[in-house]
């Protein structure tokens, strides 16, 4: 009776230790829903000063570097003046999962770093836009440009800048070349990092403005469905202004 006893009381002890030392604070995390994204904050006290993120889906996780966020989907920015890091999650970013567009689950991990050791929080969100969805939108990130349209099938797409022959390549090669195309059942979403070889410069209003224009084509049957993509943000956004290498202040 004894024996039993203590080996209920080390197995309740461990389960007790070992949950609470994955537990994340009141008042550290802050996840909200905005109109078109997910916005995580956590406090950099709680975090250190090199926190790391990894979305999770059902085939695994992929941690969030600068180059995959920017053609994923995913912006992580640390704000030192505020003592927070931010990550800011698309709807329709790569690995988000849509419930007809009326619903959007994003799960993560945050990784932060005690005695040396990585510790790992699972944390998803879960968020219905309330804004209606417009026919086509544009969001410009700090990291990348985002397209989306109603959507359909099978797509072959074309990178068009002015004056040039556009020559159709199919959506894995265009993902290859750092452009991402994702489909929902009712959406598509298109979205390029900065300074792509494709995009160019407008001035729209006197302000430089970098531009992609994305057009999609899909055949249905005998009818070919032509969807025009255009992302236009303006050049002040973004820090460095750098573009194709020549800089814009
Ligand atoms: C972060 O945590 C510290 C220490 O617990 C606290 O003083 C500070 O107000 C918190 N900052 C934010 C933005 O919540
Ligand atoms: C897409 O295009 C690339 C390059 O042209 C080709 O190698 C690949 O097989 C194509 N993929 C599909 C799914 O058609």
């Amino acid at each position: 009776m004894v024996v039993v006893f203590s080996i209920g009381l080390t197995l309740l002890l461990s389960l007790w230790t070992s949950t609470t030392s994955h537990q994340i604070p009141e008042g550290v995390l802050q996840m909200e829903c905005r109109d078109r994204y997910f916005m995580i904050a956590v406090n950099l006290s709680f975090t250190g000063e090199d926190p790391q993120f990894e979305v999770v889906d059902e085939m695994g996780a992929y941690p969030i570097t600068e180059s995959y966020g920017a053609q994923h989907g995913y912006t992580v920015r640390i704000l030192l003046s505020q003592g927070l890091v931010e990550l800011r999650a698309s709807f329709f970013s790569h690995h988000t999962s849509s419930q007809d567009d009326l619903l959007f689950t994003f799960s993560f991990n945050l990784i932060v770093s005690r005695d040396g050791e990585n510790v790992k929080f699972p944390l998803y969100k879960t968020c219905s836009p309330t804004l209606t969805w417009a026919p086509r939108e544009v969001t410009c990130e700090a990291n990348y440009m985002e397209v989306y349209t109603y959507a359909t099938s099978e797509w072959q797409v074309a990178l068009k800048r002015p004056g040039q022959l556009m020559i159709p390549i199919n959506i894995s090669e265009a993902s290859r070349r750092g452009y991402e195309f994702h489909l929902t059942e009712g959406r598509l979403a298109f979205r390029t990092p900065y300074g792509q070889p494709d995009s160019f410069v407008a001035p729209v209003n006197g302000v430089p403005v970098e531009v992609v224009h994305a057009i999609l084509f899909s055949r249905q049957g005998w009818i070919i469905i032509k969807v025009d993509l255009l992302a236009a943000c303006s050049m002040r956004k973004y820090q460095n202004g750098r573009f194709n290498g020549q800089l814009f202040q």
